[in-house]
């Protein structure tokens, strides 16, 4: 069966249905832009933002916030743990020009937990239909929430708890296929995404494990999915959205070859171009973590940009790198 090239919410079309998941550290400004430029994407996400800290929030200051105008349509996920912290976090949203807005309620991260929120909410439904609730009556833009499995497989749980975010007005709900204490390293459970779709009447987007096109048709496969929503590989590749958009959705053109030295230093660029110099290195940092898996000696491009002091240092051994593990060298 041909997959739809398309999911419409409220307004909104996400075309390919492809979407960048909220990763903190990663998906700001510059990355978004890169991943833009490289075409395929279908929604883009900010990283979480505390719904308590928001309303105070410069986004002239707030390198959370920083956006340029050719970044749409943009998701900005919330982290809430009360539903007091909602109406104001929405309306600073609106104010800020969101397309879409989704809740946290999969955060494994201790810190986050102690809080009150992402994955802790999941064990308190009760709150969590308060904070959908309240969501819903403040905002008409779609509203989406992003899951994992839960704390053990239960179906039950797992089912009573989806059909209440839909029936408190989620428009699309994002599954990362693995229960709160799973690590990455586990296969994710994309048939647990077919499993919440065949009880719903939303989109239900699969997301985790997805680094190759092979890996989006089987999860497709094995789970039915509206759509994908990648997160590491966007850092590893920028441009896995235009292969998805064009090898499993027939849209956009074929995706060439990638000039991998030219994409790391349009990177810097960006960081330029959107953060203060302080704020510069420690993204370029987070994005070779990832960036440099695409080389079997990566962990020396990942070592040599962790130790430097500066971003022009940080280029130098960049460029020093590519020009002994690149075939062509690097022109830089
Ligand atoms: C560095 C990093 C930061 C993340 N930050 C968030 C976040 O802010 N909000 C969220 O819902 N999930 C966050 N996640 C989880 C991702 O959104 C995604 O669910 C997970 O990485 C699995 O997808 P992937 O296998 O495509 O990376 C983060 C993951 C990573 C690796």
């Amino acid at each position: 069966m041909d997959k739809a090239q398309s999911i419409r919410l409220k307004g909104l079309e996400i075309s390919p249905p492809l979407l960048l998941a909220p990763m903190a550290g990663l998906t700001h400004s510059a990355l978004r832009r890169l991943i833009l430029e490289q075409g395929g994407i279908g929604l883009l996400s900010s990283e979480m933002l505390s719904a308590a800290r928001l309303p105070s929030e410069s986004p002239q200051l707030s390198p959370y916030l920083v956006r340029s105008p050719q970044e749409t349509p943009l998701s900005y996920q919330l982290l809430v743990s009360r539903e007091a912290e909602v109406a104001p976090a929405i309306a600073k949203l609106h104010t800020l020009g969101a397309e879409a807005i989704d809740l946290n309620l999969g955060c494994p991260a201790p810190t986050v937990r102690r809080m009150g929120a992402g994955s802790r909410l999941m064990e308190e439904p009760a709150t969590v239909q308060g904070v959908v609730a309240a969501a819903r009556r403040e905002t008409g833009l779609p509203l989406t929430a992003k899951i994992r499995l839960g704390e053990t497989l239960d179906e039950g749980k797992l089912r009573d708890f989806c059909r209440m975010l839909e029936g408190e007005g989620i428009d699309l709900l994002s599954v990362h296929a693995r229960l709160r204490g799973e690590p990455f390293v586990r296969k994710p459970r994309w048939p647990w995404v077919g499993k919440i779709k065949g009880w719903l009447n939303i989109p239900v987007i699969a997301n985790g494990g997805i680094f190759s096109v092979e890996d989006a048709r089987n999860c497709l496969a094995q789970s039915g999915a509206d759509g994908l929503m990648i997160g590491r590989a966007a850092a590893i590749h920028p441009s896995i959205f235009a292969e998805l958009a064009h090898e499993v959705y027939n849209l956009g053109p074929e995706v060439g070859p990638v000039d991998r030295p030219a994409l790391y230093l349009r990177f810097i660029e960006l960081l330029e171009e959107s953060f203060l110099p302080e704020r510069r290195l420690g993204r370029l940092k987070e994005f070779t973590h990832y960036f440099a898996k695409n080389y079997p000696f990566g962990h020396r491009l990942a070592s040599g940009v962790q130790s430097s002091g500066s971003l022009d240092q940080a280029r130098e051994r960049a460029c020093a790198f590519f020009a002994k593990n690149e075939a062509g060298g690097a022109d830089c």
